[in-house]
């Protein structure tokens, strides 16, 4: 299997499909990110809050691919913002993976009210500025919220990992992000939550092309150029994830699929809602 790569604004090669890890705990998670890296996955994303960095690096190890050829993206907990704090973490982070640095690392969920934002941030350029990091990012922020730390800092962050799907289409955010050079990625790409798998159009565009329902949902990012990180346990449906690049959505495909967006009033507010 060979997934396509998206060049960020820094040159890094970002894979356009990689595995997510929630849930993913102890050997079985470990098995499950190494039989996605042996089927050709490139990029896992972990998060210190999924509490699974250790299993997810034993994963990478017991692949047999080099660590050198998987990119590695974990996150800064809501409690470990702050400048020393973001440094700390990052460190940890790297140590719980077993690697001695990390390529993509972002801040997990803004949690204004704890107004360490920018400080946090300002670590994250530090790490990336020594190279301890590749790629400095964020995610669940919105517009507001990545202006500031520009107008904080005079830096964009180079990705914003964001809820997105044909459920929760976020035009006008990843419009903004397109103008600032800001990779857009999808959590919970594949919109079950919102029931996308189950939707009447996506099935006709699943047996119009021979794919999955989620195969569709996958494919209406990858795209318009955002990169998914679907999560499976299982072997069969992370391969499935990951083959999405023999078809193409038409313009009318697309434009049935732009009934299901429900706007930006569904997403989480990141200005209230916070994780820790
Ligand atoms: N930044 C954030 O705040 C944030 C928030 C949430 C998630 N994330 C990241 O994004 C990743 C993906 O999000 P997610 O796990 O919420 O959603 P998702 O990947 O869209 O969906 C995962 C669910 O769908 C099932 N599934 C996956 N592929 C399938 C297929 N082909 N057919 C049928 N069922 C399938 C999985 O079950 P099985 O495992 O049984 O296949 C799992 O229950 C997470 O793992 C995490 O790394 C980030």
């Amino acid at each position: 299997m060979d997934i396509p790569s998206v060049r960020l604004e820094n040159g890094f090669e970002l894979p356009l499909v990689g595995l997510g890890t929630s849930q993913l705990m102890g050997r079985p998670g470990s098995a499950a990110v190494a039989t996605a890296i042996r089927s050709g996955y490139r990029l896992v994303d972990t998060a210190t809050r999924y509490s699974n960095e250790l299993s997810v690096g034993h994963g990478i190890r017991a692949s047999g691919v080099d660590r050198s050829e998987v990119v590695i993206q974990t996150k800064l907990a809501g409690g470990d913002q702050g400048f020393d704090e973001a440094i700390n973490a990052a460190t940890q982070s790297a140590r719980r993976l077993g690697v001695d640095h990390l390529d993509v690392y972002l801040i997990h969920w803004p949690n204004p009210s704890l107004g360490q934002t920018v400080e946090s941030w300002k670590a994250l350029l530090t790490l990336a500025d020594e190279g301890f990091i590749k790629v400095a990012g964020v995610s669940n922020f919105t517009q507001g919220q990545l202006q500031s730390l520009y107008d904080e800092t005079g830096r964009w962050p180079a990705l914003n990992q964001i809820q997105c799907s044909p459920a929760l289409a976020r035009t006008q955010l990843r419009e903004f992000m397109a103008e600032k050079g800001i990779h857009a990625q999808a959590w919970h790409p594949s919109g079950r939550k919102e029931s996308v798998p189950g939707d009447t159009t996506v099935i006709k565009l699943a047996r119009k092309y021979g794919k999955s329902p989620t195969q569709i949902a996958l494919r209406w990012s990858v795209q318009q150029g955002i990169s998914v990180i679907p999560k499976s346990a299982h072997s069969g449906r992370q391969v499935e994830n990951a083959d999405l690049f023999d078809f193409a959505l038409t313009d009318d495909d697309l434009a049935e699929l732009a009934q299901l967006d429900r706007g930006e009033r569904a997403a989480r507010d990141s200005g209230v809602y916070e994780e820790y």
